[in-house]
C-alpha cells in the first residue's frame, strides 16, 4: 500500500489514476483504527474506484494539550490494518503537521449557523474552528468526490455538512452509521486508554441512552434529562459532562416537544481523564 507523507508525492499518485470516470473517495482520520474506521472506509471502497486515508492527528482541533500529547499514534499499526481490505484501491496520506498547515497552525473562524454553538462546541472551546480548518484543507488537497464522516460524532458530521454548503466545495458528504463494541460501547481510538475498570463501566454510556430513548416516548423531555443525570450522579467511576436532546437538524437543545421534528440525544463523559461521547436518534 502507498503511504505519502507529502501532498505533492499524494497528487502525483492521484493523478496517475485518476481519469473522467473514476470517482476518488476520502476518508478523514486521526489513526489509531479501529473497526468504526474500517467500516468507513469499506463503504468508501465500494462506492469509489479509489479512496484516499488521511491519518492526521490535527493539532487545531484539540482544546486540551494533554489530550493532544497523549493521541494514540500508530501508523504502522494503521497501515497494516487498512492492508487487511482486500477489496479496492487505497492510498495513504499521512502528513506532518507542516504539509497541511504551511508552516501556519492556526484555525480559521466559521460561523456554522449555530451548529457549533452547543454541546461540543460549548464544552472543547475552538474544536469546531479546528475540524472545519482541517477537513477544509483536506478537500482541498485532496479534491475527493465522496467524503465519508461517521455518526458518532454527529456535531461534527452537520457541520462539515455546513461547511461543504457556504464555502461551495464540490464533495458530497456521506454519514456514516456509529460502530459499536458488542457490549454497545461506541468504538474510539480512545477506548483504548481506558484501564480495565474503566472499560468495564463505559457500556453503562450506551445502555442510558437506550433507556432514555424508551422513556422519551412517554415522557417529557426534562424528565428524561433529570433522570440521566440522577443515573451518572450515582455511578461511582462515570462523570457526566453532559446529556443533551437537540432538534437534528439545527442541533439546538429541544425547547418544546414537536410531533413533526426528530430529536437525537447526546452524551458526553468522563472515564478517568478519558472523555467518551455518544448519541442515539429518539425518534
Ligand atoms: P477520528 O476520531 O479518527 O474519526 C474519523 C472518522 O471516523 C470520523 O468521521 C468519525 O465520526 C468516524 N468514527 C469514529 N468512530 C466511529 C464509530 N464508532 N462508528 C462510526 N464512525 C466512527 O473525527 C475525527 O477523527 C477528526 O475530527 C477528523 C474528521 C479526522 C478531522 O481531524
Amino acid at each position: 500500500m502507498n503511504v505519502f507523507h507529502k501532498k505533492s508525492d499524494l497528487n502525483k499518485a492521484v493523478n496517475t489514476f485518476n481519469s473522467a470516470y473514476h470517482t476518488l473517495g476520502l476518508v478523514p482520520t486521526m489513526g489509531a483504527l479501529h473497526s468504526g474506521h474500517l467500516a468507513l472506509i469499506k463503504q468508501a471502497l465500494s462506492e469509489n474506484n479509489l479512496v484516499v486515508v488521511s491519518i492526521f492527528v490535527n493539532p487545531t482541533q484539540f482544546d486540551n494539550k494533554s489530550d493532544l500529547q497523549k493521541y494514540p499514534r500508530t501508523l504502522d499499526y494503521d497501515v497494516a490494518l487498512l492492508g487487511t481490505l482486500t477489496e479496492g484501491e487505497i492510498i495513504v496520506y499521512a502528513p506532518t503537521v507542516d504539509d497541511v498547515y504551511d508552516g501556519n497552525v492556526s484555525s480559521s473562524n466559521f460561523s456554522f449557523d449555530g451548529l457549533e454553538e452547543s454541546m461540543e462546541g460549548k464544552f472543547r472551546t475552538g474544536h469546531f474552528d479546528g475540524v472545519g480548518t482541517v477537513v477544509k484543507r483536506l478537500f482541498e488537497i485532496v479534491k475527493p468526490d465522496n467524503a465519508y464522516f461517521g455518526e458518532k460524532d454527529f456535531q461534527q458530521l452537520m457541520i462539515i455538512r455546513k461547511l461543504v454548503e457556504k464555502h461551495n466545495i464540490p464533495v458530497n458528504i456521506i454519514g456514516c452509521p456509529i460502530y459499536r463494541e458488542k457490549d454497545g460501547l461506541a468504538m474510539s481510538s480512545r477506548n483504548a486508554r481506558l484501564t480495565p475498570e474503566y472499560r468495564k463501566a463505559a457500556p453503562f454510556i450506551y445502555k442510558i441512552l437506550k433507556s432514555a430513548k424508551i422513556k422519551f416516548g412517554t415522557n417529557s423531555d426534562i424528565k428524561v434529562v433529570e433522570w440521566v443525570k440522577s443515573k451518572f450522579a450515582k455511578h461511582p467511576l462515570l462523570k457526566l459532562e453532559y446529556f443533551t436532546i437537540a432538534d437534528e437538524e439545527t442541533l439546538q437543545p429541544i425547547k418544546r416537544k414537536s410531533k413533526s421534528k426528530s430529536y437525537r440525544a447526546f452524551i458526553a463523559v468522563y472515564a478517568g481523564e478519558i472523555r467518551l461521547i455518544d448519541n442515539i436518534a429518539l425518534n
